[in-house]
């Protein structure tokens, strides 16, 4: 949530390269936007506007701001409304500093008291606007410029990435705690961001800032402690490209990343199933051998969550799915479990929480996650990555199916149980995807139900998950009301809520039991009226109780989840273009939560 870029070195580029920087970063926060430049001998412009980059864009057209060291910022609203004055940057009362921050000072009230006392004046209601006139007050006491952000910085308890310049200063000031910043090597210039594709155009090397730390980017880039203590960082490269960002000729991204799927999958399975021995290889990820697990993870995550845990389950080992906000009230204690939190951003603020808390009761932590770098990736002891490639819209769709695939592997390696039934299938899932994306009824489904009152999910199992996970997906981009249950739990209550209005999309795969009885709910339903969209691999009769059909190709039970899940994605992205909905972008969301 809330995105920062910042650039030295690329002289009269400098605003262009910030605003397309935001651009590329308007994922993490859409209601406000703004910039910042100086430069040597000149005072500090800004340009800030309630509304998105385009909005900041048109605002810039009537101003004329240049500079060659700037800062810029995209916002979503934690203190006060997205208005003009709540946008970064935020300025001193001598307009000689600006701020840009993401996260949430917790202390700010008390330090706004005492500045207001001591005569500050503020123009806006966020939490940010207090370090700027902190900054000031170090420069009025003698404190040259990086003193003076250090001093500021000092003062601030809560979560941070700030970014800071002074009028006259060629320098960028930054500081990191419980919010992500990287720098960007360039050749000639130096970046610094939220996140990489804010400035990939320009450079593939990177440095991950820990927290605590703070660095000075000029005609060099150093990182110190709070103390001043250099700290040797690595210079990672990243492996993707700047094209991996762009949406390569479609409509939204959202569509153009469902339709990556089978390269999101490949790139997860590659070198890792060995089909031959039906053995798979997840590399080292220390002793895989846990007396149980413990999910943790929130909202799409959550879902794979749920899902991770019953193939653990399945093969004997106690394993249980938590919410990550609600892990440190009421979760027994730990033993010898290991506690893996599913990420994709790496950055949520409840899900490194819970993980920090596992740790804390010593729990080993494994972060399962899409960010290589991220904050989840370098706290917890092992990391296993998705390799989904960069999700630019908010709603999680590749990496949702990349995490059930990555959990098939961790399940497989970890527990062990029934590898060749399921190595084959994950080897063909990418190819079931592409099929099942070539042929899909979904467009024709959300025709017919567009004006639905609501939309309900049902499945049972795996199955579960994916029902969640498609009420999940079809609320966020719709802003239609929609829920999953478990199908066994329609009778108990929502069924009340069944109407000739309200489709509801039964999830039935495979002919076992749990068709049977799914199916037994799917008839309750059809006797109230509701229309029924079954989600099917055909191996039951459920077709015979629905309106439409969406079919899966014929596969394992663990992967025919997966591929439900890309047809319920396609029609809430469908139902979400006709109703003309900011897909990418929903209202009051962000695709990273850095707060808790
Ligand atoms: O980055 P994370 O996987 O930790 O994000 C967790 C949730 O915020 C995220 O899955 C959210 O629910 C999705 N954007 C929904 O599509």
């Amino acid at each position: 949530m809330c995105g920062i870029i910042g650039c030295v070195g690329r002289g009269d580029g400098t605003l262009e390269t910030l605003v397309h920087g935001l651009s590329k970063l308007e994922y993490r926060g859409y209601d406000s936007a703004g910039v910042a430049l100086t430069a040597a001998g000149r005072g500090v412009d800004i340009c800030k506007c309630a509304g998105e980059i385009e909005d900041l864009r048109e605002t810039l057209a009537d101003r004329t701001l240049s500079g060659e060291v700037g800062v810029g910022h995209t916002r979503w609203s934690t203190h006060g409304p997205p208005t003009d004055e709540n946008a970064h940057p935020h300025m001193d009362c001598t307009d000689d500093v600006a701020v840009v921050h993401n996260g949430i000072i917790e202390n700010y009230q008390s330090i706004r008291d005492e500045l207001t006392r001591a005569g500050h004046t503020f123009t806006s209601d966020t939490d940010t606007e207090v370090v700027p006139h902190l900054i000031e007050d170090a420069l009025d006491d003698g404190a040259d410029a990086e003193d003076a952000v250090r001093t500021a910085i000092a003062r601030l308890e809560g979560s941070y990435a700030i970014a800071a310049v002074v009028a006259g200063q060629e320098a960028i000031f930054a500081a990191r705690n419980d919010s992500p910043l990287v720098l960007g090597v360039g050749d000639d210039a130096l970046y610094l961001a939220s996140d990489v594709p804010a400035f990939r155009d320009h450079t593939d090397r990177v440095v991950y800032l820990d927290d605590g730390e703070f660095a000075r980017l000029d005609g060099g880039w150093t990182v110190t402690q709070a103390d001043g203590t250099v700290v040797e960082k690595t210079v990672d490269t990243v492996d993707w490209d700047p094209e991996e960002t762009g949406k390569s000729g479609y409509d939204h991204y959202m569509l153009k990343e469902i339709h990556e799927q089978p390269r999101a999958l490949r790139q997860c399975l590659r070198g890792r199933v060995d089909e031959l021995g039906g053995t798979v290889d997840v590399g080292d990820l220390g002793d895989l051998s846990p007396t149980g697990v413990q999910f943790v993870a929130c909202g799409t995550s959550y879902h794979a969550a749920l899902y991770a845990a019953q193939l653990f389950q399945a093969a004997g080992v106690p394993a249980q799915a938590f919410l990550a906000s609600e892990y440190a009230s009421g979760v027994p204690p730990i033993g010898d479990a290991l506690v893996v939190g599913i990420t994709q951003s790496g950055e949520t603020a409840d899900t490194l929480s819970a993980l920090r808390e596992a740790h804390r009761r010593g729990a080993r932590t494994m972060a399962v996650t899409n960010t290589v770098g991220s904050t989840a990736a370098r706290e917890c002891d092992h990391a296993f990555y998705i390799r989904a490639g960069p999700e630019i819209g908010v709603a999680a769709t590749k990496t949702f199916a990349s995490q059930l695939a990555a959990s098939n592997l961790l399940a497989l390696a970890t527990a062990g149980g029934d590898a060749r039934g399921i190595v084959p299938a994950l080897r063909d899932l990418p190819g079931d995807v592409q099929a099942l994306l070539d042929d899909s009824a979904a467009p024709a489904v959300a025709e017919t139900y567009e004006d639905a009152a609501a939309y309900f999910f049902i499945g049972r199992g795996l199955n579960y998950p994916v029902a969640l996970e498609g009420a999940l997906k079809m609320k966020e981009i719709t802003y239609k009301h929609a829920e999953g249950f478990a199908a066994g739990e329609l009778k108990h209550g929502p069924l009340a809520l069944v109407t000739e209005n309200t489709p509801v999309f039964a999830v039935v795969t495979g002919d076992g039991e749990m068709a049977r009885k799914t199916i037994g709910n799917v008839k309750e339903v059809e006797a109230r009226n509701a229309p029924v969209v079954a989600v099917t691999d055909g191996a039951s009769d459920v077709e015979r109780y629905a309106d439409h059909v969406l079919t899966l190709p014929e596969t394992h039970p663990r992967a025919a989840s997966v591929l439900a899940n890309v047809q319920l994605q396609l029609v809430s992205y469908h139902v979400a273009a006709r109703l003309g909905r900011s897909i990418d972008k929903p209202r009051n969301l962000a695709k990273s939560v850095t707060v808790e």
